[in-house]
C-alpha cells in the first residue's frame, strides 16, 4: 500500500496557486542567427533570465539525466516530461530495448513468443519509423529484432517505413533505406523471403498522435494493411529518391507508397495469421495504429479489412488501457508521480495544451497514464489544434487561447496548481523554418505572459521550464560548433531537438521571501523540477524522489 501523504514542509507554507509552465522546445544557447528565442523578441522570458539570478538556472534535458541510454541523446517530450511529472529518472524505452536486445531476453519473453506462432506458416510485419534519432525507435533495434526474428524461425518478413527527417536531418531517409535495404538482402541471401512493403513520410502516414488526425492513420493503414497506396514502386530506395523530387517534398511528409511485386501486386499486405509488430517504444505516436490493429470494435476509419492477427509493441504504449495486450518490452514502471500525489494531497490540479502536446501534460506528465486520476480534483482541458497543416503555416498556434485559458482558470480560485504546454518551439521548430519558429517564440513568450500576469494577480506562485531544447538552435554544427554547410552551398537545418540544457525560473508574489535556487546541485535535471514543486506547494516530497532545487535562506 502506498503512503500518499506527503510531510509538511518546515518553511513554507500551504494554499498558494503555483502555475506551471513547460515551454516545449525552449534551449537555452549562445545567442546566434539560428538561435530564434534569442532574435525573437522574448522579453517575458529575457526579464526572467535577467532580473533575479538566484531565481533562474539551467537544468539538464537529455541523455542519461532523463534515462536516455547516453549522452549522446537528445531530449525528448516523452522523457522530459516522464521527468518533470515522476520526480525520478527511470530507463526509458530506448534504454530498455537496448537492454532487452543485447541480453537476448527479448525473445524469451511472452510477447516474442506469441508473435512467433505464425513464423512457420505466415508473415511477420515491422511497422515503424526508419530513424536513428533514438526518440520514437532506432534503426540499430530493427536490425537486431530482424536478425533475431529470422534466426527464430521468421521466414517471411515484410518491413513497413516510415521516413523520418524530424528527429534527423531531412533527407536521411534514404540513407537508412539502404541501411535496412542491405540487410534484407543478406536474409533474402539465407533463403528468407524479406522486403520492404510500404512506406511514407511519419506526419502524413500513420504517426499522428492525441487523435489529431485519423486520416493519418488511414493513409497508412491503407498502404500497409489493404496494399494501397497512390504511389507503387518495385523498390523502396527508389521510391523514397523519387517521391522526394516533387517540389517541397521532404521525408517527414512524403506521400504514401506500396511496393509491388513484377505482376503490380502489392508484396506486403498484411492478412489473417501474420505476426505484425509495431517497433516504436515510444508511445504517443504509436497508441492510434494500436488501437486500428487490436480493436474488434473501431469507428475510427473505415478499415475496409480488419485481419485476425498476432500483434505486439515493441512495448505496451498505455499502461491504463493496456494497449496493446501483447508487447516485446515491458515499459518502464513509472508509479506515484507528482501528479497523482499531489492530487491525493488535496492539490485540485488544472492542466492544459492544445491536441498536439495535450498528452505531454497529462499522458506523460502521470507516468504514461490516461486520464485523471481523481475527476473532482482535476480539469485536464484540450484545445483543438489545427490539423492539415504544417505549423510554419501558423506558427502562434494556440498558444495565446492556451495563456487564456490558464489565466481563466488561476483566476477562478478553483485550482491549486494550473499547468500548461506552450507547443512553439518545437512544433515550429520541427518544421526547419527559421523566419516562422522566430513568430512561434515570439508567442510563446506572450502566452507566458499572460499568465504570470494572473499569478501576480491571485499572490501566486510560477514555475517556468521546458522539456528539452528544439527552437534555440536550428542548424547543424560541426564538433568546432560552426554551422555545416551541405553539398548545395547551404547551412544544413536541424529540424530535431537539441542536447541543451532548459531554463527553470521561479517567482511570483506567493513565493516566500529567502526561496532561492539551492548551489549544490549543480548537475540539476527535469526530474528535480517535481520535488521543487511540492515544496512550493507546501509539501516536501517523497525520499526517493530526486532532490528538491531550492532553499529557504
Ligand atoms: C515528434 O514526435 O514530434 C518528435 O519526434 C519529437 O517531438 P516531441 O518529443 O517534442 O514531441
Ligand atoms: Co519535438
Amino acid at each position: 500500500e502506498v503512503s500518499w501523504k506527503l510531510a509538511d514542509h518546515p518553511k513554507l507554507p500551504k494554499g498558494k496557486l503555483v502555475a506551471v509552465v513547460v515551454l516545449d522546445g525552449w534551449g537555452d544557447a549562445s545567442p546566434g542567427k539560428y538561435n530564434c528565442i534569442h532574435v525573437a523578441e522574448t522579453p517575458t522570458m529575457d526579464s526572467l533570465k535577467n532580473t533575479a539570478p538566484d531565481k533562474w538556472r539551467l537544468v539538464r534535458a537529455h541523455g542519461t539525466a532523463v534515462g536516455l541510454p547516453t549522452e549522446d541523446d537528445m531530449g525528448n517530450s516523452e522523457v522530459g516530461h516522464n521527468a518533470l511529472g515522476a520526480g525520478r529518472i527511470y530507463a526509458q524505452g530506448a534504454k530498455l530495448v537496448d537492454l532487452a536486445l543485447a541480453s537476448g531476453k527479448i525473445y524469451d519473453d511472452e510477447g516474442f513468443k506469441y508473435i512467433k506462432e505464425s513464423f512457420a506458416n505466415n508473415t511477420l510485419h515491422l511497422i515503424g519509423l526508419m530513424s536513428d534519432g533514438g526518440v520514437h525507435s532506432r534503426l540499430d533495434q530493427l536490425q537486431l529484432l530482424l536478425k533475431g526474428a529470422s534466426e527464430r524461425g521468421a521466414k517471411k518478413i515484410r518491413v513497413h517505413v516510415l521516413t523520418d527527417g524530424r528527429d534527423v536531418l531531412d533527407g536521411t531517409s534514404v540513407t537508412h533505406a539502404e541501411t535496412l535495404e542491405k540487410d534484407l538482402s543478406e536474409l533474402r541471401a539465407k533463403g528468407i523471403d524479406a522486403q520492404i512493403a510500404s512506406g511514407g513520410g511519419r506526419m502524413y502516414v500513420t504517426m499522428d498522435r492525441y487523435e489529431n488526425d485519423w486520416q493519418v492513420v488511414k493513409r497508412g493503414w491503407d498502404a500497409q494493411v489493404l496494399g494501397e497506396a497512390p504511389h507503387k514502386f518495385k523498390n523502396a530506395v527508389e521510391a523514397i529518391k523519387k517521391l522526394r523530387e516533387a517540389p517541397n517534398a521532404n521525408d517527414q511528409y512524403l506521400p504514401p507508397f506500396v511496393i509491388v511485386d513484377d505482376g503490380g501486386k502489392a508484396v506486403g499486405p498484411i492478412v489473417d495469421g501474420d505476426a505484425v509488430v509495431t517497433v516504436n517504444f515510444r508511445a504517443d505516436r504509436m497508441t492510434m495504429l494500436a488501437q486500428a490493429l487490436e480493436y474488434e470494435k473501431f469507428d475510427k476509419f473505415d478499415r475496409v479489412r480488419f485481419p485476425k492477427i498476432r500483434y505486439a509493441g515493441m512495448l505496451q504504449y498505455d499502461g491504463e488501457l493496456k494497449l496493446p495486450s501483447h508487447y516485446l518490452v515491458s515499459p518502464p514502471l513509472i508509479e506515484r508521480t507528482s501528479g497523482e500525489y499531489l492530487v491525493n494531497n488535496g492539490i485540485r490540479t488544472f492542466a492544459c495544451s492544445e491536441t498536439v502536446k495535450f498528452g505531454h501534460v497529462t499522458f506523460f506528465w502521470n507516468g504514461n497514464r490516461s486520464g485523471c486520476f481523481n475527476s473532482e480534483k482535476e480539469e485536464y482541458v484540450e484545445i483543438p489544434s489545427d490539423s492539415g497543416i504544417t505549423f510554419n503555416e501558423k506558427p502562434k498556434m494556440k498558444a495565446f487561447e492556451i495563456g487564456e485559458k490558464a489565466r481563466d482558470a488561476i483566476l477562478s480560485g478553483k485550482f491549486d496548481q494550473v499547468r500548461v504546454n506552450i507547443p512553439n518551439g518545437d512544433m515550429v521548430g520541427h518544421t526547419g523554418d527559421v523566419d516562422a519558429t522566430i513568430v512561434a517564440c515570439k508567442a510563446a513568450d506572450e502566452a507566458v505572459k499572460t499568465i504570470l500576469d494572473a499569478v501576480e494577480k491571485v499572490g501566486g506562485i510560477y514555475v517556468v521550464t521546458a522539456d528539452h531544447g528544439n527552437a534555440e538552435d536550428m542548424v547543424k554544427r560541426d564538433k568546432k560548433g560552426e554551422p555545416i554547410v551541405g553539398k548545395d552551398g547551404k547551412v544544413q537545418i536541424l529540424t530535431s531537438h537539441t542536447l541543451q540544457p532548459v531554463p527553470v525560473a521561479i517567482g511570483g508574489p506567493g513565493l516566500a521571501s529567502g526561496v532561492k535556487f539551492r548551489k549544490d546541485v549543480p548537475n540539476g535535471g527535469l526530474a528535480n523540477v517535481a520535488a521543487t514543486v511540492m515544496n512550493l506547494h507546501g509539501f516536501v516530497a517523497p525520499d526517493d524522489y530526486e532532490t528538491t532545487l531550492i532553499e529557504v535562506a
